[in-house]
């Protein structure tokens, strides 16, 4: 028995001596870019046409972004924070500091002075952003190119806050009804899409209790996260109005889906605020723990299955770590549920 139980340690040491050795390899970037890739929902056929459409800069420059832009300044981004540091959960949602090739220069308004005797890591360009309009990951082109909408040139808080819902709290928003009565929108020459959202998926119309707005118990779960980004365009550029010249109301709230969550009912001014709720958040953490657990298993964790015991047990493995990035893949590995696979 002794021999087993030494053993035993031995394989998970082994195991995590081995994980050390590729994180430090040259080939870990690619490990690092095929789960944000998949986490962000990147492929390689991405590209997002776009100019210059600050009011305030207007310049026209054509501000059109690849696959290759934004996927490699989140993977520098990422390998920076797991690989050459030792950063943390929070770090990846707070950090200004990015690695950027000219485009994605050009689409943060880094300034030409910043560039130059910037030191490079990966190619890209170690910069600091702009903190009062950018923090970490989901303010990051990376994580603002899904979600076109019925706005050209501009996203859609609807597509953006699903798909915001889905990968920092790991909820499944609802399936949206093919049968709903679609009202009547205003002209949108006299409000913004925003403001529109807000009367007619967010709002009961009649304030009478027996003919609740149908729109309201889904759109009000991920709508308000897609409100914080309105100032961000599709590829990711800062905008401090719209090109139609209304403001920006960017303040929005997370509201419960499921069982108790400690972001249930907050309410954020914006992005920013939205990114540092989360950065404090164990369950926002948990999730992409459980993230990187299905990445590491090719597998969707099942609630039922023994899976969700190995979830939860690396989550607080995570948390034991300070949320680190870089335990948190050693802990993905030796976790008993990469080791054995149960039968499917
Ligand atoms: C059961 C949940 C649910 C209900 C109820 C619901 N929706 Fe949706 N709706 C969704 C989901 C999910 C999406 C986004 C995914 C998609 O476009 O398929 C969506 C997308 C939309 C969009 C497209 C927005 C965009 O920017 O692409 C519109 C417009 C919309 N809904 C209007 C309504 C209206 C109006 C009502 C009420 C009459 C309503 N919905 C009721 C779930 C719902």
């Amino acid at each position: 028995l002794d021999k087993a139980y030494a053993n035993g340690l031995n394989t998970v040491d082994a195991l995590r001596t081995e994980a050390l050795r590729m994180l430090n390899d040259p080939k870990a970037q690619g490990g690092l870019r095929a789960f944000y890739d998949g986490y962000l929902g990147l492929d390689k056929t991405l590209r997002i046409e776009g100019k210059d459409t600050n009011p305030a800069t207007q310049t026209g420059a054509d501000f059109t972004v690849t696959y290759n832009n934004v996927s490699s300044e989140i993977m520098r981004f990422a390998s920076h924070l797991t690989v050459r540091t030792e950063g943390t959960f929070s770090d990846l949602l707070l950090s200004p500091k990015a690695f950027v090739d000219n485009k994605m220069a050009a689409v943060y308004g880094v300034p030409a002075s910043a560039l130059t005797n910037a030191p490079t890591y990966l190619n890209g360009k170690e910069v600091t952003l702009n903190s009062s309009e950018r923090a970490g990951l989901y303010t990051r082109s990376g994580s603002l190119v899904l979600g076109g909408g019925p706005k050209v040139g501009l996203s859609s808080p609807t597509q953006r806050g699903e798909h915001f819902r889905k990968i920092m709290l790991c909820q499944q928003p609802p399936e949206a009804p093919g049968d709903v009565e679609f009202p009547e929108l205003p002209d949108p020459s006299t409000k913004s899409w925003v403001q529109i959202l807000k009367d007619v998926h967010l709002k009961d119309n009649d304030n009478n209790p027996n003919t609740p707005n149908p729109c309201v118990s889904c759109h009000t779960a991920f709508d308000p996260i897609g409100f914080a980004f309105e100032h961000y365009t599709l590829n990711g550029q800062y905008i401090s109005r719209y090109p139609s010249g209304f403001a920006i109301e960017p303040e929005g709230w997370f509201q419960a889906l499921e069982e108790n969550k400690d972001y249930d009912a907050v309410t954020f001014g914006d992005a920013l605020e939205l990114s540092e709720v989360l950065a404090k958040s164990d369950d926002a953490a948990a999730c992409f723990g459980k993230t990187w657990l299905n990445y590491g298993l090719a597998r969707q964790v099942v609630r039922s299955s023994k899976d969700h015991c190995a979830a939860e047990q690396l989550a607080d493995n995570f948390k034991t770590k300070n949320y680190s990035l870089r335990e948190l893949i050693l802990e993905v590995v030796s976790n008993p549920s990469f080791r054995f696979r149960n039968p499917e």
